[in-house]
């Protein structure tokens, strides 16, 4: 078989960017993503894309209607293909066995039944989506039990390793592709007509091959060993609050250990995003299934960690101002999940302006690229709060970060934008009530210099000049 035409089930983050870098770098190859959501595929369609991703609008404008097509037309999109990927989300079950962990294969397993109740010629499906352990299984044995005469099908995992914010930088200089596959003449062979597909610009040594439980596993294992590094850097952040010592030295010290190395170790107000907590969650419950409860036990703490991170950063905000924030206006920098997307998954600013509106806090909000609908949806979620009218009247939401910051009584930075290291300060500190604050939760402020002008600066994992040393501290402290 030589792959002509390959379909994407899903336009989301991965699926949108994945197939559009495709397309780029596989000018022979009609790629055609798919998805149910019509809104989603006319925005595909449009000069306005669902998602913000440096770099995707140039790559979907060179391709787009050339051998990159985006449609709803999901059935003869899969009738066509030779090669399909399943790239639907598959979020943590919120009811039901394994609820609040497990991985809810619902989409892939309607993804399945699709092809196989449509699909007139043999397909190569590939789970791009990241499944537990086994799920290849479940998807050939859906497709088998339905197997119509004379077509075959051979099921491959090709876990995706993109982070949001660099995809397509990522998607092109890719430091290796996955691919698993079965252990047969069969399998064999479809791992190889994938490896064709991807080496249009990815090196052959780049391109690894292995049993399909081990890329499945392996993808897993990326996320928690990276999520891992963030909640190890955060724990010691805490530590160095209570001592004077300085993360960021710390974690440079560290990471120059070529052992060790230099990347995700920069201390924060704690990960989010659609993958790392997801993923470790499906990683505790498959163990736990597995009877492997310390491995479970041992995973688990990366996320425990990390959801004390987020807290122990909003109750600094909270005791700084004097221990209420009742009533007080506070500005929120940032509310994505991390600098150069729109996305807010789990991003650790819900978490922190949940937190201080519960406790009364009046939120001005502003992000550059998150959409404003979505920020409220957020802070309204069920999960955030019992009272969204509540929510929406001591929420503003605003266009520029000078508004948003005027009258404040304190700044709290939740996401990195490279435009707030930019910021006119002394013209927020002149704008705000004083004492003027300002949290960084991404330590990418001049704290020295905003001192300066007048600002009591708190950071992780650094206590500044003006933060009160806990008594319990005080001693230990001045030896
Ligand atoms: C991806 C992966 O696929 C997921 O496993 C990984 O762990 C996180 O990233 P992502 O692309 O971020 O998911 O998800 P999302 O942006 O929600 O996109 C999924 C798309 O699939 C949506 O546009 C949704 O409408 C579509 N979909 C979902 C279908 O077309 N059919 C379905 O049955 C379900
Ligand atoms: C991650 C993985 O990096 C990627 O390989 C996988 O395919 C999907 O999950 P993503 O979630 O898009 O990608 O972004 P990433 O850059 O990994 O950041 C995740 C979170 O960790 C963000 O909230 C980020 O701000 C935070 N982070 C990252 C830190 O707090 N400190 C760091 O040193 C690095």
């Amino acid at each position: 078989m030589v792959i002509k035409k390959v379909c994407c089930i899903g336009a989301g983050y991965v699926g949108g960017p994945t197939c559009s870098v495709m397309a780029l770098k596989c000018p022979n190859i009609v790629v055609t993503v798919v998805d149910k959501s019509r809104d989603r595929i006319a925005q595909w369609n449009s000069d306005k894309l669902p998602i913000y991703e440096p770099g995707l609008d140039e790559v979907v404008k060179q391709c787009r209607g050339r051998n990159l097509f985006f449609s709803t037309d999901v059935n003869t999109a899969i009738k066509e293909a030779d090669l399909i990927f399943i790239s639907v989300n598959t979020p943590t079950k919120t009811s039901g066995n394994g609820r609040g962990r497990a991985a809810d294969l619902k989409y892939v397993e309607g993804a399945a039944r699709m092809i196989a109740e449509v699909a007139t010629s043999s397909k190569i499906v590939v789970e791009k989506s990241t499944v537990p352990v086994k799920a290849a299984e479940s998807i050939l044995t859906i497709l088998m039990a339905n197997q119509k005469p004379g077509v075959t099908y051979q099921i491959l995992s090709n876990p995706e390793f993109l982070a949001e914010g660099t995809a397509i930088n990522d998607l092109v200089h890719a430091d290796r592709v996955l691919i698993g596959g079965e252990d047969s003449p069969g399998g064999q062979a479809a791992i190889e007509e994938l490896c064709w597909v991807y080496e249009h610009w990815i090196c052959r040594r780049n391109i690894i091959t292995m049993n399909t439980w081990s890329s499945e596993l392996s993808k897993l294992a990326a996320n928690a060993f990276l999520a891992q590094r963030i909640s190890s850097i955060n724990s010691l952040s805490a530590v160095c609050e209570s001592t004077g010592a300085d993360i960021s030295e710390v974690a440079r010290a560290v990471g120059l250990d070529s052992r060790i190395g230099p990347k995700f170790l920069q201390a924060s107000v704690g990960f989010g995003g659609s993958c790392f907590q997801k993923d470790i969650l499906n990683l505790v419950y498959i163990c736990e299934s597995l009877n492997l409860h310390e491995v479970a036990t041992y995973w688990q703490q990366v996320i425990d960690m990390n959801d004390y991170q987020k807290s122990r950063f909003a109750s600094r905000v909270i005791e700084s101002l004097f221990n209420t924030v009742s009533g007080k206006q506070i500005a929120i920098l940032g509310f994505a999940f991390k600098k150069d997307t729109g996305d807010t998954r789990e991003s650790p600013a819900i978490h922190v302006a949940g937190k201080l509106l519960l406790e009364g806090a009046k939120l001005h909000v502003y992000d550059p690229k998150v959409e404003h609908e979505q920020i409220m949806e957020d802070l309204t979620h069920p999960s955030i709060t019992e009272e969204p009218e509540e929510v929406r009247k001591n929420v503003v939401l605003y266009n520029d970060p000078y508004s948003a910051t005027s009258d404040t009584h304190a700044i709290v930075l939740c996401t990195e934008w490279d435009e707030f290291v930019k910021l006119d300060y002394r013209r927020i500190y002149n704008s705000m009530m004083k004492p003027a604050y300002i949290f960084d939760g991404r330590k990418i402020l001049d704290h020295e210099k905003l001192e300066k002008i007048g600002f009591t600066v708190q950071t992780i994992g650094k206590r500044l000049s003006r933060t009160v040393v806990p008594r319990a501290w005080a001693s230990i402290v001045q030896v």
